[in-house]
């Protein structure tokens, strides 16, 4: 039996209302992510950012996670540690992972940086990532199925050549940061949980340019490519309304 959460009108005006503050937050991240800035003075930024706008940093306390985002740099895949020796330099790649609660719902979304020069095989992962999501998505519609948006971003990412993350998943989201239904980000069209209008869900496809295995660090934390090869992460909230999907996260 599905535990699947739906959201009332109610409900999704208030992860609305948070969607648009985390998509603020990211304007801000964005203009600070700039070679010579370090993860932990951009986790701070976060942090305040957020709390200026009246809402709470989802990740700090998830888990005994003590940061308000995960800062996962080049063959970090995700949930990187934002320490001050994380610094950026020209040519790397720079994943934010933060998730904002704001009357009772939380929102999750991700973005890749890119600090120029960036190579070129790098720029095509980066596009390629996020283009995954808005392939996927494009299915999120009642009464198709989840294996429907999974596929499509497999197809999308393996065709340029990348590999979709296996270990790791797209969730559904509300009150808790993480709910049912899970979703990988790779599968068979038809398959899975039929789609209803009423379902938030965090769609986040994690690529490598090499092969899709990953290992976890000492920290317990970060995830890295297991053939050191550089990843990309995209992610946002979406809202499955009676004709599509809204996406919550996005100015
Ligand atoms: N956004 C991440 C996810 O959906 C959550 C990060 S884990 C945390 O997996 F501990 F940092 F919160
Ligand atoms: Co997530």
């Amino acid at each position: 039996m599905s535990k699947i959460i739906l959201k009332t009108p109610q409900n999704l005006e208030s992860m609305r209302q948070g969607g648009k503050i985390l998509a603020n937050v990211f304007d801000k991240v964005e203009i600070s992510t700039r070679v010579g800035m370090n993860a932990f003075a951009l986790d701070r930024l976060i942090f305040n950012e957020i709390t200026a706008l009246g809402a709470k940093p989802s990740f700090l306390g998830y888990r005994g996670y003590e940061h308000s985002s995960c800062i996962s740099k080049n063959e970090e895949v995700v949930h990187g540690i934002p320490h001050e020796s994380k610094v950026f330099y020209p040519g790397d790649i720079v994943s934010v992972d933060i998730g904002v609660f704001y009357q009772g719902f939380h929102v999750d979304a991700a973005r890749t940086f890119m600090l120029e020069p960036v190579d070129s095989e790098v720029m095509t992962l980066v596009n390629v990532t996020r283009e995954s999501f808005f392939k996927g998505i494009e299915f999120a519609i009642p009464g198709n199925r989840l294996g429907d948006i999974s596929y499509a971003i497999q197809k999308h990412v393996e065709e340029a050549g990348f590999s979709i993350v296996r270990d790791l998943y797209s969730h559904g989201v509300g009150a808790q940061l993480h709910e049912e239904p899970l979703i990988p980000n790779y599968g068979k069209r038809g398959q899975g949980v039929t789609l209803k209008e009423g379902m938030t869900f965090a769609i986040e496809p994690m690529v490598n340019i090499g092969a899709f295995d990953i290992l976890t660090l000492q920290d317990k934390w970060t995830i890295i490519a297991a053939d050191r090869k550089w990843s990309a992460h995209y992610e946002n909230t979406i809202f499955i309304g009676k004709d599509g999907p809204e996406i919550l996260t996005l100015n």
